[in-house]
């Protein structure tokens, strides 16, 4: 079958490879408002990672009959449908039916609660658009990201970051944008991975249930603006304490809903309490870190630098914890050289 193609997409073979990185909430995003286009019930406020990372190279290529996924080397099938439809967003703003083949790497553990779906999607989105020479805004961006998973938004920027939930049907006013710059503020998070298996339950389906069945469903939503807030001036004053105390409060927040949802979502293990209790351990001795923790059982301990060394060192002593990894806050996501793609 021959495919009509517009000019900006006539050449045989566009490629381009981009680097993203996972973002945080603090600021939880827990519910949908539109499940097609993933449309938030609640806006939220992350930080972006420096050192995790997911490199993509995207090839659309007249010769492929079909799109292809690669992750870390290996062909990931049960992840293309995922793909694709991110693909075919982008095919749908180029006005072009090419496939693509799709290579992803990722320098940490996949499906387990460190947001490589946000990482992934901002990557494929960021390449995808110069690949096809859409020149989409960052917005723009955001909003595909936003439609691939929600958390995506947020990683097409670095450091702080807010993701409004927006009123219009069509989500146009739903995505991301940059509050703060990672250098302004420089966080480290110390990630306590307690166990390396995929999740088995996950964020969608989670979020839809406790939508359906969870009691706590409408005070999490009517609560949100006022966390925000706080959290808003937190970050602009720079005040740990008070980002501290609203970011664990949401944190809390989002799983007590989800605990509450029938039936109950448990992303929590053991070791992932014994970290919580540790790092309120460690604040109530002084030091300035809090937890955060998403829809899976790592703990991600948020702390100021001078903590990050005492923090890390707490965290490998808890019985569970697999690994630790330490980070700092990093930018946004980028274009890179497709032979950067698996460098370390
Ligand atoms: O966008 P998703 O499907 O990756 O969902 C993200 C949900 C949480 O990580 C639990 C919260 C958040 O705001 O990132």
């Amino acid at each position: 079958m021959s495919v009509a193609l517009p000019d900006a997409a006539a050449a045989e073979v566009r490629q381009a490879a981009a680097q993203a990185q996972p973002n945080i909430a603090l600021i939880k995003y827990w519910g949908k408002r539109d499940i097609a286009l993933n449309l938030p019930v609640v806006g939220s406020l992350s930080i972006t990672l420096d050192s995790l990372w997911t490199r993509t190279s995207v090839r659309f290529d007249v010769a492929l009959d079909q799109d292809e996924f690669r992750l870390n080397g290996r062909r990931d099938d049960a992840q293309l449908r995922r793909v694709a439809k991110c693909l075919d967003l982008l095919r749908a703003r180029a006005g072009t039916q090419v496939r693509a083949r799709v290579e992803s790497h990722n320098n940490f553990p996949t499906g387990a609660g460190l947001a490589s779906s946000a990482s992934g999607f901002a990557a494929l989105i960021v390449a995808g658009n110069a690949a096809l020479d859409l020149d989409l805004s960052l917005a723009e961006q955001s909003i595909l990201a936003r439609r691939c998973s929600g958390s995506a938004a947020r990683s097409i920027f670095g450091g702080f970051v807010e993701w409004t939930c927006g009123a219009c049907e069509d989500g146009s006013d739903s995505f991301a944008t940059p509050m703060l710059d990672a250098s302004a503020w420089p966080l480290r998070v110390v990630v306590a991975i307690t166990s390396k298996k995929e999740k088995a339950i996950g964020s969608t389906e989670g979020m839809n249930r406790t939508a359906e069945t969870s009691p706590y469903q409408r005070a999490w939503v009517d609560g949100q603006e006022a966390d925000l807030a706080i959290a808003r001036a937190a970050v602009q004053a720079r005040d740990f304490e008070k980002l501290a105390d609203i970011s664990e409060h949401s944190c809390l927040k989002m799983h007590a809903l989800a605990l509450a949802a029938q039936p109950g979502l448990l992303y929590w293990n053991a070791a992932t309490m014994d970290c919580m209790h540790r790092v309120r351990a460690l604040r109530a001795s002084g030091l300035p870190v809090f937890f955060t923790i998403d829809a899976g059982p790592q703990v991600k301990a948020v702390c100021e630098p001078q903590a990050a060394a005492a923090v890390a060192a707490a965290m490998r002593d808890v019985p569970g914890v697999l690994d630790v990894v330490e980070t700092g806050l990093g930018g946004a996501a980028r274009l890179i050289e497709i032979n950067e793609l698996a460098a370390a």
